[in-house]
């Protein structure tokens, strides 16, 4: 018997505790471990609940247990989940955990001090929730060097960009509605203006390309500047609206960024509605691959760290992650990269101001939604910094743009 602690009886923790009871007996079977929780670690007392007589209030409980050989850490925040995980590694214990904030923050460190000490530290739930995409980096995709990752890898903004798109609806109404059912949280900052994308993308970056990718250098838009104007056009182009989580590396330089996209038909993430996730990845070997999934949710979350606790029980006394170097992944400068960008601008078509804004952009075409006093243009490809050198000297005729995906 492997003994198991929880930190946290949340969503994910207590799902986590539903897996290894529900799964033992094939766990058991199928990886050849014997899993059984014995702490949960909770400020509070769950009093109906039969998880009650393995509630403990403090850490020290658990780390002073030489049993415990795995700590789940699936508190939220990053304190004190950074502390509790520090020691629990430093004496020798297993962890992971579902939290992207403590992975993308402190995860080279953490990974660190699991090495020194011969235990793991493994984070499969920290990106795109219940999909397999961590390990298959780590391991199944081992023999390949990784050149590009682009994830829908937030399904709060995918839920909202999919339901303005479906019910022709406004970005405040969705989220709104978003919020009562659950989708999304009573504080969305996180989801909405990307920054949960970004530490995704900076964690999947990091492991892919060898080195770290600090998430407060990857340049970072949400989806709030999107409304149901953007949609239409979208629309009449036959694309969709997606937040991209990309990052691309050549040589020794990568790009890494989170941001809306236009999206082609032909391309499968034009497919990925709703809460689900999907994350492309291109090796030079393998070509294309995409990992697709719900990536969140209570049994889905908890089955990717259910998953990092059987691989933890079958290699204990060593550490199998694959760390990163400390050292800083050198990003390209998000001014530098170059693409087609969607514009929205004030004027009808066949009047000299679209004509002179067109050409301002190279635009060879004007397209339109219908919208009275505006139009889109398409650039041709070129660099972020002559987009904004271009629009900048359109001023207020620009009513928006969005990046397409190439
Ligand atoms: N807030 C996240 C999402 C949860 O919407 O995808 C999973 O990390």
């Amino acid at each position: 018997m492997i003994a198991v602690a929880v930190l946290g009886y949340g969503t994910v923790g207590s799902g986590v505790v539903k897996v290894i009871e529900t799964n033992h007996d094939s766990i058991l079977e199928k990886n050849g471990v014997d899993l059984e929780v014995k702490y949960v670690l909770d400020l509070r007392d769950f009093p109906d609940d039969p998880i009650q007589k393995r509630i403990v209030h403090d850490f020290d409980v658990i780390i002073n247990d030489p049993e415990v050989r795995i700590v789940v850490e699936t508190m939220g925040g990053t304190n004190p989940a950074y502390s509790f995980t520090k020691r629990a590694l430093e004496a020798g214990k297993c962890v992971c955990t579902s939290k992207k904030e403590l992975v993308a923050r402190h995860g080279t460190e953490l990974l660190g001090i699991a090495q020194e000490h011969h235990a793991s530290y493994l984070f499969e739930a920290s990106c795109g929730g219940g999909i397999p995409i961590i390990r298959p980096l780590r391991t199944s995709l081992g023999a390949d060097v990784i050149d590009e990752i682009t994830g829908i890898v937030n399904g709060t903004t995918n839920y909202i960009l999919s339901k303005m798109a479906d019910e022709n609806l406004e970005f405040d109404d969705v989220l709104r509605d978003a919020q009562k059912k659950g989708y999304a949280e009573r504080n969305p900052e996180a989801d909405v203006e990307g920054h949960d994308a970004c530490r995704k993308i900076a964690i999947l970056s990091s492991l892919a390309y060898g080195k770290r990718i600090d998430y407060t250098d990857v340049y970072t838009e949400g989806i709030t500047k999107i409304t149901s104007a953007e949609v239409r056009y979208a629309k009449e182009l036959g694309m969709a609206i997606r937040l991209l989580a990309y990052s691309h590396r050549e040589k020794d330089t990568a790009i890494a960024m989170v941001a809306p996209y236009l999206v082609r038909k032909t391309d499968p993430l034009y497919f990925v509605n709703g809460v689900f996730n999907a994350i492309f990845v291109h090796g030079n070997m393998l070509g294309d691959a995409m990992f697709y999934g719900q990536g969140a949710g209570k049994e889905a979350t908890a089955s990717a760290v259910v998953s990092d606790v059987i691989e933890e029980a079958q290699t204990l006394g060593r550490s199998v992650m694959s760390k990163w170097k400390p050292e800083k992944q050198k990003l390209q400068p998000v001014a530098e990269t170059e693409k087609q960008f969607f514009v929205r601008i004030a004027g009808e078509e066949g009047t000299d101001r679209v004509r002179e804004a067109a050409s301002a952009f190279g635009a060879s075409s004007v397209v339109q939604a219908g919208l009275p006093g505006e139009c889109g243009l398409i650039t041709p490809v070129m660099t972020e910094r002559r987009y904004q050198e271009c629009a900048a000297a359109l001023g207020n005729q620009i009513l928006g743009m969005i990046r397409i995906r190439g």
